[in-house]
């Protein structure tokens, strides 16, 4: 399987790339970045981990040179200016990334690839990738929620010092403001997390603060997020590659889950070889559903002011 990481000389890029090295899953890993000397860079940084980590080939290239892609992670993307709003910020993302799908479909790409969003507004972009290229039903997903879930899944085990693997707990919705917990589901291996000693409802709310807010703080601390996110990339193109069929908080174009149509956001998603496989519509609680239907208002909203 060949990935191309488009933006692959960033921080996420090339934290993904590296994590997809340390898996050893995938043939190729094509890095491509405006910056072609960071992409040059970086690719040769991580070639020289051959020897010690996987037989993967590693290099920097070009849209002609993707063409055979199996997986187009796009990861390229801007930061906020001083005194910029949101939505100036989304614009101009929404800007790039136009022309980076105009790029990909000029030079062609195979007609079972699948086109992995990673940028923000990971949403919105998702959406419009959907509707841009014409490809099968599944086959356009975006990052979504994936790393919301994994920090906040962290973020309770470490609370309760417990193994983070055995912490099971989704967020769902949008990957930003509107994002909701799903308590009603959490478990910890195995057995419901409520009645759990250290989690009583203000330590809920103090650890979902805290994994919604861990992008700002990570910012903060060091500039951008890049290890996590780049685990929880590699964690979406395994279960491609092995056809896991993991349930995982992705985000795709709903058509009727939850009631909500026409929008893409992360409910629980069944991954494999073919992409997103299926929406699984598992109950929630009535709170917990009715935050889900705000975050798809809140991305309808955003997505009509969108140029
Ligand atoms: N979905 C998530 O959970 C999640 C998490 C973290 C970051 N992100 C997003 O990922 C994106 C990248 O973040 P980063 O920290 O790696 O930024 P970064 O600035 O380190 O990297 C972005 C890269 O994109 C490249 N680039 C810019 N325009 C390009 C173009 N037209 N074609 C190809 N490459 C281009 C730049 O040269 C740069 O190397 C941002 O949009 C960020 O918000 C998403």
């Amino acid at each position: 399987m060949k990935v191309t990481i488009i933006g692959g000389g960033g921080r996420v890029g090339s934290n993904a790339a590296f994590a997809l090295q340390c898996g050893g899953l995938v043939s190729d890993i094509q890095i491509l970045d405006a910056n072609s000397e960071l992409a040059e860079g970086e690719a040769l940084d991580l070639m020289h981990g051959a020897a010690t980590l996987a037989d993967t080939r590693i290099y920097a290239g070009d849209y002609g040179r993707a063409k055979d892609t199996d997986i187009f992670i796009i990861t390229a993307g801007l930061r906020r200016k001083p005194d910029e709003s949101r939505l100036d910020l989304i614009n101009r993302n929404v800007s790039l990334f136009r022309q980076i799908m105009d790029s990909i479909k000029s030079a062609g790409y195979k007609r079972d690839a699948q086109i992995f969003v990673v940028s923000n507004p990971v949403d919105i972009l998702t959406h419009l990738a959907t509707d841009f290229f014409d490809l099968p039903k599944g086959h356009v997903y975006g990052l979504g929620t994936m790393l919301d879930t994994s920090r906040f899944r962290s973020l309770i085990a470490e609370k309760l010092n417990v193994s983070a693997r055995q912490v099971s707990a989704l967020i769902l919705g949008e990957h930003g403001d509107s994002m909701l917990p799903v308590w009603s589901s959490a478990s910890i291996a195995g057995l419901p997390a409520s009645g759990y000693k250290g989690l009583d409802p203000s330590s809920q709310r103090q650890l979902f603060e805290r994994a919604k807010g861990s992008g700002a703080e990570v910012i903060r601390r060091k500039g951008g997020a890049g290890w996590a996110v780049g685990a929880t990339i590699a964690d979406v193109v395994h279960s491609v590659a092995l056809n896991k069929r993991q349930v995982l908080p992705v985000s795709s174009m709903l058509e009727g889950c939850y009631g909500i149509r026409n929008i893409c956001l992360s409910v629980p998603t069944e991954v494999g070889r073919s992409g997103v496989i299926a929406h699984h519509q598992i109950e929630l609680w009535p709170k917990e559903q009715q935050a889900l239907q705000a975050s798809a208002r809140a991305l309808q909203a955003t997505l009509k002011n969108v140029s």
